[in-house]
């Protein structure tokens, strides 16, 4: 068992939603997981878990601010250990590829800008909430569906998000980080060994030395000059 942080973003819950997903898939695999938002707790101490996944949707090509200033501030615990990231985005509804490589130019350019290269990378569709967006987004939302999905009924919410695909992608993080950390282990209980066996190479070695003093001494005052 393993702990695993699944630390995210979220504008109308979506990502939320997959946060607590892949979260959920991990705990049935016995892992120790800990989902959270990262405004709830800014201070988080990041490298006191095994392993961390990082959720963003993107709004207006970018993801969320609190989530890119979570990486940054975090990036070298992140790349010490397995790691992933997923995204969730409009873009990844629209099996075009122009659709497809502009959600990658998403995960390509917050590469670029937080310096941190995840292991994994899950590009998600997310979800159109007509119900929680202002009149202005509403209005603008539709006009996107309109060209792209058709799903222009503004009473009502469309969730687009593969849920086979969210629990490809934690499988294969979970694989990951068992293979991997099973290996550490391994390697540290392998150093462990060596490190028994030095020690008891070097008592070996100090009683050997202690006996041949105490040879030398003993055979220096029993010597027949003396008697
Ligand atoms: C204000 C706003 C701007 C968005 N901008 C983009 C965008 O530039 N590209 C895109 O593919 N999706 C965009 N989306 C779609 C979101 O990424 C998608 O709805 C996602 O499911 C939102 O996740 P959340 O519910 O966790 O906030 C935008 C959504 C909103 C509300």
């Amino acid at each position: 068992m393993v702990s695993i942080l699944v630390a995210y973003g979220s504008g109308e819950g979506q990502t939320e939603k997959v946060a607590r997903y892949v979260g959920g898939v991990l705990t049935d695999r016995g892992h120790e997981v800990t989902v959270k938002r990262v405004t709830d707790d800014p201070t988080i101490d990041v490298g006191a878990f095994d392993a961390v996944l990082v959720g963003s949707p993107v709004n207006n090509r970018r993801h969320l601010p609190a989530v890119v200033e979570f990486v940054e501030r975090n990036r070298e615990v992140l790349a010490s250990r397995p790691n992933g990231f997923f995204q969730l985005s409009l873009a990844s509804i629209v099996p075009l590829r122009w659709a497809q490589s502009g959600a990658q130019e998403f995960v390509d350019d917050f590469v670029s800008n937080t310096g941190w290269n995840p292991d994994h990378v899950g590009r998600f569709a997310g979800a159109v909430k007509y119900s929680q967006y202002d009149p202005l987004e509403r209005v603008l939302f539709k006009l996107v569906s309109a060209v792209t999905t058709g799903d222009t009924d503004t009473s009502r919410d469309y969730e687009y998000t593969d849920w086979e695909e969210v629990e490809t992608f934690a499988v294969a993080f979970a694989n990951d980080v068992e293979a991997r950390l099973t290996a550490r282990s391994a390697e540290e209980r392998g150093m462990s060994g060596l490190k028994r066996a030095s020690q008891a190479v070097a008592g070996a070695v100090l009683l050997v030395g202690v006996a041949g003093v105490a040879y030398w001494v003993a055979a220096r005052r029993f010597t027949p000059a003396e008697c």
